[in-house]
């Protein structure tokens, strides 16, 4: 049997230190990958899987790619959901005694990457962790890319709807508590990571939280006796240390957000509003409430933006404390111009601190870093106009930086080279060594010159020259007349026919200062460049304050200038229980309209009375669904802190929207099963508040006509008469059977959306009427679709056939129904959305047919069928 190589051997202890990672084992000018390694790789990376020599006799699976396409291949596997350890050499082959020395410097997964391509994107990439304590559960979620380190506490039926909403890169969680997070809507997909548990325990996270931030106590984070929230935030904070080898100076706060101080949206809800993303998947984000809005000129500002539409707020003051600053933005055209325009100019500089703290810094962030300082003082000059609230209080809150950028200014130069390594990117004048490197480097001949003016004066020997050969470096040569008057200190290298060359200690030190110079140089430009470096970093929690407070600013200024451009105006919310809404409309659905179709506005009078629960008829394709959600939109704008699409509004502040669409309008999503459609109802009916908005577009139209009428009967009965439940809804269908319930239920209006008729043609008005439709028109509506005159014609007989039969008990009885005005609803009404078990399922699952004879088999049968008949 053949002897391991050395190389082997080295990289075998290596791979098992790190068994469940790919390698990237550095091998000069490439990283290679050995064994399974070299397998998956090839697989995920389509590299072409080789071999390389032989390991106990059997040839090594090799694959490989070059060095400088490692951010691309890393992204790729980290993608695929592998984890990458990173095996440098890390000392100079040149130097090496043997084989050179490697270790693994990084390992990267999804949430911990900081490849460029991880970097380049607005999108957040947060690694988020969850830890389960007392019934509730924490998620903590750290970006590496910009320093963000926040942690929440969520009840129990609350999380996983806050966890999507955060769009998570990578989740993190203790083996034992599993988040079975398999059925995340499409596009949510993160890499999910189960860690041992230990790594959750509390006494383990505290220690890691109190030595990163090097506090003896939680209890500044007002993380006192939070368990669940000191292991979740603890854990992410052990997993990113443990991949990235180095002190994450950047992560440099941990803040705590509150439930109960932003509104969670559920995933339906989220979906069918289309927040940030389309529901058809072929959809683009400039079809979203996200898209329409996002004017932010940095992408520190969108990411705010989107979090802000992600989590309205709740707390009146605190939405018009918003509202306040986007009003003033909005009514001075002037200051919403120049603030846009010094945004505009802002690099990311979350990100760049990221980068910056993190070593990933070149000359090029710090420029961007200064001059994105720079731009400081003209926006405090501009918000002195702002007299109180909000902006206000953003512009006194800027730490100005003018020590930081005139010393950035000063070092760097004003277009620095990608690379740190080669020179060139620190400015003369500022370290005297460097300047006088460069001297030499750059005008050798110069002080060449003056050196011979020197000497000649010295000695006398008005023919003194200065040269330079390859075999001595530099000499002095001395013509053969003036040989007498040689100084002392002159060394003689070789004898010419009519002169002498001589050296000289102090040409020897200069020679090899010229030639040592280009190296020196770029030692000592990166060694100056690393001291400033360190200096930003020092000052770097207050880069990150100015970042925030300018992700605010881009926020607001952002809400405005959607405001100004597109006609909105700022709502009035209050804690009232009523919504008013004048020539409201869709933020969405008004700019995608074809040229020429003008969107028809709508009112919305809605209170916690006599107009509660809004039913809305109207034909297929007459604009149910797009009124529904443009009142969740409006009302989600309004508690954002943004101005709405509408003429007036008022708004009394919703605790949640709950978005409900019947199967057939989900198609997209994928999951458009009946049974999916009744659990998201009875979601609603479990959490609704008298203050939440429902928003009920055609429930119960995932079955046939007649369940999918009496289940939208029973639900709108069932929320009237629970007093939990009476909550302001609107609901939307084309059974205009149901328009019966305004004559049972005080707190019902019928609400329909207007059609013109004449003969066989209808018109679709778009206008909402108070009063029930007058006819389903649905055969007027396939006309429009475009079906064959044939058919439209047969489903008109079809259609007079079915009139006839009208009187049929099933109709009777659904439509003179008595209904429970104000009887008391017992749980018994909610097996509507509880599946029951009957008898004989229940035998039947106690039974092995396999383990049975075919006697036995009958006698069962016939026993089944006896009780069967018994008790029915
Ligand atoms: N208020 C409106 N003004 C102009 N066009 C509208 C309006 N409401 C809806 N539409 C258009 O009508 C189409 C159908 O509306 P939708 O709300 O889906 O109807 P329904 O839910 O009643 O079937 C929408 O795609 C939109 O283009
Ligand atoms: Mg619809």
């Amino acid at each position: 049997m053949s002897k391991p190589t050395p190389l082997m051997t080295q990289y075998l202890a290596v791979k098992k230190q790190y068994p469940d990672k790919v390698v990237f084992f550095r091998m000069g000018d490439f990283y290679e990958m050995f064994y399974d390694d070299a397998r998956v790789a090839s697989q995920v990376l389509g590299l072409a899987l080789t071999t390389r020599g032989e390991h106990l006799n059997e040839k090594i699976p090799l694959a490989g790619f070059p060095y400088h396409a490692l951010d691309q291949y890393l992204d790729k596997m980290v993608r695929a959901g592998y984890q990458v350890a990173i095996c440098e050499q890390v000392e100079d082959p040149k130097l090496a005694k043997g084989i050179v020395q490697r270790e693994v410097i990084e390992v990267v997964s999804a949430g911990t990457s900081l490849t460029e391509g991880a970097l380049a994107g607005v999108d957040n990439r947060f690694l988020v962790s969850v830890a389960p304590a007392d019934g509730r559960v924490a998620l903590a979620r750290a970006d590496i890319t910009t320093g963000e380190f926040t942690v929440s506490i969520l009840d129990a039926d609350r999380w996983r709807d806050r966890l999507i909403s955060l769009h998570p890169t990578e989740v993190i969680h203790p083996a034992e508590f599993d988040p079975a997070l398999t059925s995340l809507p499409a596009g949510y997909q993160p890499v999910i990571t189960p860690l041992d548990d230990w790594i959750f325990a509390p006494d383990q996270a505290e220690q890691v939280l109190k030595g990163h931030f090097g506090v003896l106590s939680l209890k500044g984070f007002g993380l006192d006796g939070e368990s669940a929230a000191v292991s979740a935030a603890g854990a992410a904070l052990y997993y990113l240390q443990e991949h990235k080898k180095r002190d994450l100076v950047h992560l440099r706060g941990l803040s705590v957000e509150r439930q109960e101080e932003g509104m969670i949206l559920d995933a339906p809800t989220r979906r069918n509003l289309e927040l940030v993303d389309p529901i058809s998947v072929s959809g683009n984000r400039s079809a979203t409430l996200y898209g329409v809005l996002d004017r932010a000129a940095t992408p520190m500002g969108r990411r705010l933006l989107r979090h802000w539409l992600e989590r309205p707020l709740l707390d009146v003051s605190a939405i018009n404390r918003r509202l306040d600053a986007v009003g003033l933005l909005v009514a001075r055209r002037g200051l919403r111009g120049e603030i846009g325009k010094i945004l505009g100019q802002l690099t990311d500089l979350e990100r760049a601190v990221a980068r910056i703290s993190l070593n990933r810094a070149n000359g090029r962030d710090l420029q961007a870093l200064r001059l994105s300082l720079e731009k400081l003082p003209a926006i405090q000059a501009a918000l002195d106009e702002a007299p109180e609230g909000l902006l206000c209080d953003v512009n006194r809150s800027f730490i100005p930086l003018p020590e930081l950028v005139e010393d950035i200014a000063r070092t760097v130069v004003e277009s620095p080279p990608i690379s740190i390594r080669d020179g060139g990117l620190i400015r003369a004048n500022v370290n005297s060594e460097l300047d006088e490197l460069r001297e030499i480097a750059h005008s050798g001949k110069g002080w060449i010159h003056a050196q011979q003016e020197k000497e000649r004066a010295r000695t006398s020997i008005p023919s003194l020259k200065i040269g330079f050969n390859r075999v001595f470096g530099f000499y002095i040569e001395v013509s053969n007349t003036h040989k007498n008057k040689v100084p002392e200190n002159y060394i003689r290298k070789q004898t010419l026919v009519n002169g002498e060359r001589y050296i000289t200690p102090e040409l020897k030190e200069m020679e090899a200062r010229v030639l040592g110079a280009e190296e020196k140089i770029k030692a000592l430009e990166a060694e100056i460049f690393e001291e400033l470096r360190q200096r930003v970093v020092a000052r770097g929690a207050d880069v990150q304050m100015n970042a925030a407070l300018l992700a605010e600013l881009d926020a607001l200024h952002s809400f405005a200038v959607t405001a100004a451009e597109e006609n909105y105006c700022r709502p009035r919310v209050d804690e009232g229980e009523g919504i008013e809404i004048l020539d409201g409309r869709h933020p969405v659905v008004e700019k995608l309209l074809p040229a020429g179709d003008k969107f028809v506005p709508n009112d919305l009078l809605m209170d916690r009375e006599a107009n509660r629960f809004l039913l809305v008829t109207g034909p297929n394709m007459a604009g149910k669904s797009t009124y529904l959600r443009q009142i969740g939109l409006i009302v989600l704008m309004a508690q954002a802190g943004s101005f709405v699409p509408a003429r007036s509004a008022r708004i009394g502040v919703v605790d949640r929207i709950f978005t409900r669409v019947g199967a057939q309008d989900n198609l997209a999503g994928g999951e458009s099963t009946f049974l999916m459609e009744m659990h998201e109802a009875a979601n609603i009916l479990h959490n609704a508040t008298p203050r939440s908005l429902i928003l009920l577009d055609e429930i119960g139209r995932g079955t046939s006509t007649f369940d999918g009428m009496s289940l939208a009967w029973s639900l709108v009965e069932y929320m009237e008469t629970n007093p939990r439940l009476q909550a302001r809804a609107l609901f939307a269908t084309h059974y205009h059977e149901l328009t019966e319930l305004e004559r049972h239920f005080e707190g019902v209006k019928n609400l329909n959306v207007a059609v013109k008729q004449w003969g066989d043609e209808i018109s679709f008005l778009r206008k909402i009427l108070p009063g029930a439709a007058g006819a389903s028109y649905g055969i007027q509506v396939a006309r429009l679709a475009g079906l064959p005159p044939e058919l439209i014609e047969r489903a008109k007989e079809i259609l007079s056939d079915l009139e006839a039969r009208e009187n049929s008990p099933e109709t009777q009885s659904l439509r003179g129904r008595k209904a429970p005005r104000a009887k008391k609803v017992d749980s018994s009404q909610l097996n509507l959305f509880i599946r029951t078990v009957s008898p004989l399922e229940e035998a039947l699952r106690k039974i092995d047919p396999e383990r049975m004879t075919p006697f036995e088999a009958l006698s069962w049968l016939i026993e089944q069928k006896k009780r069967l008949e018994t008790t029915s």
